[in-house]
C-alpha cells in the first residue's frame, strides 16, 4: 500500500479498544463465575485469537456487538481438555497468559502459534510455572508449548525480564496455587492484570516492583469497559507531532501510567500534547489527548523507561530521526523477541526510507534532521507495528512509502489505514 506525503492531521477520532486488557477481558471473563459483559472490546486477529481459544476450551463467548461481547464463566476450574492444539496466532500475551491459566487446570494442553510466535522464547514462562509444580515442555525454547495442569504451589520469583506478560502468567498461576505467590520485576511493566484482579475481586498485594497474590475462590468481573488503545493512538500522536499545521483530538485513551510513556518522551523533546477529561474507568485512567504540530530536539530513552513504551520505540525512533540532535534508546534488548526483532526491523526499515540509524544490541542510535525523510519501500515483515510505522513515516515523508504487507495492521487495528485517511490532509 502507497501512504502519500500529508500535509496535516486535522479532526477528533477515537481509536479501537486496549489490546492488553482485551485480552486479559476476555481471559478472566472465561474463567469468571457467571457473565463478563464487555464493552468497547477491541476486536483484531489478536483479540479474536484469545475469543478462539476460550471456545476451544469449553467458554460460550457471544458477539453481542462489533464491540460488545458475552462470556459465560466456567468458574476457575472449569476449562475443559480441548481436541487438539490451541493456536494462539501472532498473540504472544494469548500464549503466554493462558498458560498461567491453564496451569491450574485439569489435564494437558497444546499451545502454538504461527511462524512469528513460533520463534518467539517461552522458557522464560516454562521456568517459573514448572518451578510452581506444572509439567511444561518445548523444544528449544519456542512453542508449542505443552502444559500438564495440577496442584501448584505458590512462589517468590524475580523476573529475569522486565515483561508484563510473564509477570501476568505467573499471577494468573498463582490463583491457583497453595500459599502466596509473589513477582519481583527489574522494572514496573504494565499492570492491567493487577487491575483487573482487583476489579474481580482478588486481594493482589503491590508495592512499585512486587505483586503478590493468594489462592483464589472466585472471579466476578460483571461488566468491563475497555478504554481506547494507547498503542493505536502512538502512530497518530506521533505522526500529528511530526506535520506541520496538524491539530488532532484521540477522544477516551487509556492512560495508564506504564503505558504513556512515548508521552513523556515526546514532551522533552518539545511536542505540544494535552491531555484533558481525565477520568477514570473500570480501574483504569482514561482521558482525551490533544496533539500540535511541533518542532522536536532529541533525547534519550533511558532503560527504566523502555518498559513505559515498549511497544512505541519504532515510533519514537521515526519522532527521533525527524529531530534536531542526536537520539539514543537504551536497554531495550526486549524489542528482539517481539512479533519481529524490532531493533533490526525498525533500523532497516528506516535506512531503507533515508533515516541515519545505526542499531545497538539493546536499542538504536539515531541522527536526526529537521526536515522530511526521503521515503521509499519500507517490509514490514508481517509485523503490525513495523506496518503502521511505515504509514506514518509515509505521511511525513518527502516522496510516500509503499508499504510491503500493510495488511498486517489487522493484528492489532484493522480499520487503521481508514481512520488514517479521514484526518489526512494532502
Ligand atoms: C503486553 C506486554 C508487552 C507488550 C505486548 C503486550 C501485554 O510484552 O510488548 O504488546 O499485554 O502484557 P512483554 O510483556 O513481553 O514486554
Amino acid at each position: 500500500m502507497k501512504i502519500e506525503p500529508a500535509a496535516a492531521l486535522r479532526g477528533h477520532i477515537a481509536v479501537p479498544g486496549d489490546k492488553s486488557i482485551s485480552h486479559r477481558a476476555v481471559l478472566l471473563g472465561a474463567i469468571g463465575d457467571g457473565e463478563t459483559t464487555v464493552r468497547g472490546f477491541g476486536r483484531s486477529r489478536d483479540t479474536e485469537a484469545t475469543i478462539a481459544a476460550v471456545r476451544a476450551l469449553g467458554v460460550s463467548v457471544h458477539d453481542e456487538d462489533v464491540d460488545a461481547l458475552r462470556i459465560e464463566g466456567v468458574g476457575l476450574r472449569g476449562l475443559r481438555e480441548p481436541v487438539g492444539p490451541i493456536d494462539c496466532g501472532n498473540s504472544g500475551t494469548t500464549l503466554r497468559l493462558l498458560a498461567g491459566i491453564l496451569a491450574g487446570q485439569q489435564g494437558r494442553f497444546e499451545l502454538t502459534g504461527d511462524d512469528s510466535l513460533r520463534r518467539r522464547p517461552v522458557d522464560r514462562i516454562a521456568v517459573p510455572l514448572a518451578q510452581m509444580g506444572a509439567r511444561v515442555e518445548s523444544a528449544e525454547d519456542r512453542p508449542p508449548l505443552a502444559i500438564e495442569g495440577g496442584e501448584l504451589r505458590g512462589i517468590r520469583y524475580e523476573l529475569p525480564v522486565a515483561s508484563a506478560q510473564v509477570k501476568s502468567c505467573v499471577l494468573l498461576a498463582g490463583l491457583f496455587a497453595a500459599g502466596r505467590t509473589t513477582v519481583v520485576e527489574p522494572l514496573p511493566t504494565r499492570d492491567h492484570t493487577e487491575r483487573m484482579l482487583e476489579a474481580a475481586g482478588v486481594r493482589v498485594a503491590r508495592q512499585q516492583r512486587r505483586v503478590s497474590v493468594g489462592p483464589a475462590e472466585s472471579l466476578r468481573l460483571g461488566e468491563v469497559q475497555v478504554p481506547g488503545d494507547f498503542s493505536a493512538a502512538a502512530p497518530f500522536i506521533v505522526a500529528a507531532t511530526l506535520l506541520p499545521g496538524s491539530e488532532l483530538t484521540i477522544h477516551d485513551v487509556g492512560l495508564n501510567p506504564r503505558r504513556t510513556g512515548l508521552l513523556d518522551v515526546l514532551a522533552r523533546m518539545g511536542a505540544r500534547i494535552t491531555v484533558f477529561n481525565r477520568h477514570s474507568s473500570g480501574g483504569e485512567p482514561v482521558g482525551d489527548i490533544e496533539v500540535r504540530s511541533a518542532e522536536l530536539t532529541a533525547t534519550a530513552v533511558t532503560a527504566s523507561e523502555v518498559p513505559l513504551l515498549v511497544d512505541e520505540l519504532p515510533l519514537f525512533a521515526l519522532a527521533a530521526a525527524c529531530a534536531r540532535g542526536e537520539s539514543t534508546v537504551w536497554g531495550a534488548e526486549e524489542l528482539r523477541v517481539k512479533e519481529t526483532d524490532r531493533i533490526e526491523t525498525v533500523t532497516n526499515s528506516l535506512r531503507a526510507l533515508g533515516v541515519r540509524v545505526t542499531p545497538r544490541d539493546d536499542g538504536f542510535w539515531i541522527r536526526g534532521v529537521p526536515s522530511r525523510p526521503k521515503g521509499g519501500r519500507l517490509a514490514s515483515h508481517g509485523d503490525h507495528r513495523i506496518a503502521m510505522l511505515g504509514a506514518v513515516a509515509g505521511l511525513v515523508s518527502r516522496n510516500g512509502v509503499d508499504v510491503e504487507n500493510a495488511e498486517a495492521v489487522a493484528v492489532s487495528f484493522p480499520g487503521f489505514f481508514e481512520l488514517l485517511d479521514s484526518v489526512t490532509q494532502r
